[in-house]
């Protein structure tokens, strides 16, 4: 499964700390796990369920929500280097994980994707930062995980968690998603 997700992640070798790349790695084998998806199936998990039959995987999504935020990460760090210090490092495992709970929160049944009776109760915010959590992820990465979705809107976002949040909406609403 690590080299599957090597593959299919390469934006895993951007991660410069060699241990924070290992502990990401480790945190999306057991999502997969806990998802039960094998391989074939996993590519073909959609990115949401509130685009119905959207051709988007979960994977193309989360490599491109990774990607635009940081590119807007580089954008404001640079326009604004006495205020916002976004850590580049953090941001690209957080863009990597923030949906990473999806696996575990769909199933698929006769042939569609549908919600998993984990994913009713568990939401991706959740699963994701727990996964985190347990691997030993820095406080920083867990709070983009955890805030990124609409979990968020109520509490503190550090920068890097507005940007990740926007980037990640940019990468739905802009594809015809509505909440
Ligand atoms: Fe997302």
């Amino acid at each position: 499964m690590r080299e599957f997700l090597e593959e299919k992640f390469p934006e895993l070798n951007q991660i410069s700390d060699p241990e924070l790349r290992d502990k990401t790695i480790k945190v999306m084998i057991e999502a997969v796990d806990l998802s039960g998806f094998g391989q074939a199936e996993l590519e073909k998990v959609p990115f949401t369920l509130l685009i119905p039959g959207t051709p988007i995987s979960l994977i193309d999504h989360i490599r491109a929500v990774t990607e635009t935020a940081l590119k807007m990460a580089e954008v404001v760090n640079k326009a604004y280097p006495d205020r916002i210090k976004i850590n580049i490092d953090y941001l690209l495992v957080g863009g990597l994980l923030h949906d990473i709970g999806k696996f575990a929160e769909y199933k698929s049944e006769n042939g569609k994707f549908v919600k998993s009776d984990f994913g009713r109760l568990v939401r991706h915010p959740f699963s994701g930062a727990a996964l985190a959590l347990k691997h030993g992820l820095p406080a920083e990465v867990i709070h983009l995980i955890g805030t990124h979705a609409g979990e968020g809107d109520k509490g503190y976002r550090s920068p890097a968690s507005v940007v990740l949040h926007h980037a990640d909406f940019t990468n739905f609403e802009a594809l015809g998603g509505k909440i």
